[in-house]
């Protein structure tokens, strides 16, 4: 059956821990050199409408890691800056290649495209959700970790994309998330594709958020998109800083992320990003080996290790 990863939900609790377990294996085995081509012949399309280093490069090194291909296309050199309907798009680009990536702007882009796709499409970040992020930022704490069912994490900043994709993580692989935001940035749990609220808790402090914590993360104050609210934002968000003080009531074995790119001095100071305690480098790393895994279970299935 055609299977899409457009938001973290869309996978189940057994899918995502095959998935971990899977990623770790294809890790290991690309860190000892030993070649693993299971896409031969396979092609991935690459849009991209926003910007993007980690991501662009992470999917394009991964699928020729596996064997396939990919192509870049962005929105300036093809027909979808032209108008073209996002329809005839998936019509047509996924009766020439075997999976799609999509970076885009309204998640409703996204779903459109996927619903004319004979193909896969993977969300490679939207307004709304960046699960490819998130399925690495938990490899990545379960690298470091073990096991995040029942764990503490803190999101301090903006209730966006990568906020609500840790919320519906949260529910999916039952662990808590506590969220401080500034007043007018709050999560929406409807937008954020929440069943409930059991699994997030909003703190107007965010040291109280921090307070106990496991993992603390957070991302940058602006989003792609959101561009001309630079300036209130800078503003808004001034006590949203993630610092030393933050990190100190977290417990003391918490370990810090940042999906990047990263200001520092903005959203986190530059002692806590470069510091003892933050693993950004692991978690950017991680994107190619969690990707491969994904790919492969599009288009592959479940495989024995
Ligand atoms: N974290 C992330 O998705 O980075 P890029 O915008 O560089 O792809
Ligand atoms: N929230 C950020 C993430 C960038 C990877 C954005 O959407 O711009």
């Amino acid at each position: 059956m055609l299977k899409h990863f457009l938001q973290f939900k869309d996978l189940s609790r057994d899918e995502l821990l095959y998935l971990f377990e899977r990623a770790r294996v294809i890790k290991s085995r690309f860190k000892r050199y030993q070649p693993y081509h299971p896409l031969v012949d396979r092609t991935l399309a690459m849009i991209f409408e926003k910007s993007s280093t980690r991501t662009r490069l992470s999917f394009e090194a991964g699928m020729h890691q596996l064997g396939g291909t990919a192509i870049y296309l962005n929105t300036r050199d093809t027909q979808l800056g032209r108008g073209e309907p996002v329809e005839d798009a998936g019509e047509v680009i996924s009766r020439m290649v075997d999976i799609v990536m999509i970076r885009t702007y309204e998640q409703e882009i996204i779903k459109r495209f996927a619903a004319h796709s004979r193909v896969p499409v993977i969300n490679g970040l939207t307004n709304e959700y960046h699960p490819c992020q998130i399925l690495a930022d938990i490899f990545t704490f379960i690298e470091h970790r073990g096991s995040i069912k029942g764990k503490t994490v803190a999101w301090v900043g903006d209730s966006n994309n990568m906020c609500n994709t840790w919320l519906q993580a949260a529910e999916v692989l039952d662990f808590n998330v506590h969220v401080s935001t500034p007043p007018g940035y709050e999560v929406e749990p409807e937008r954020a594709g929440l069943y409930g609220t059991d699994n997030f808790e909003s703190f107007a402090d965010p040291m109280d958020a921090c307070r106990g914590a496991d993992l603390v993360t957070t991302d940058v104050w602006t989003s792609m998109g959101w561009e001309a609210e630079n300036d209130e934002r800078m503003k808004d968000f001034a006590d949203w800083q993630v610092d030393a003080e933050m990190m100190q009531v977290a417990k003391s074995d918490a370990i810090f992320m940042h999906c990047l790119p990263a200001h520092r001095g903005e959203e986190v100071t530059a002692e806590v990003i470069d510091g003892p305690q933050s693993v950004v480098w692991d978690e950017a790393e991680n994107r190619l080996h969690v990707q491969k895994a994904l790919m492969e279970y599009l288009l592959l299935g479940k495989i024995e290790s």
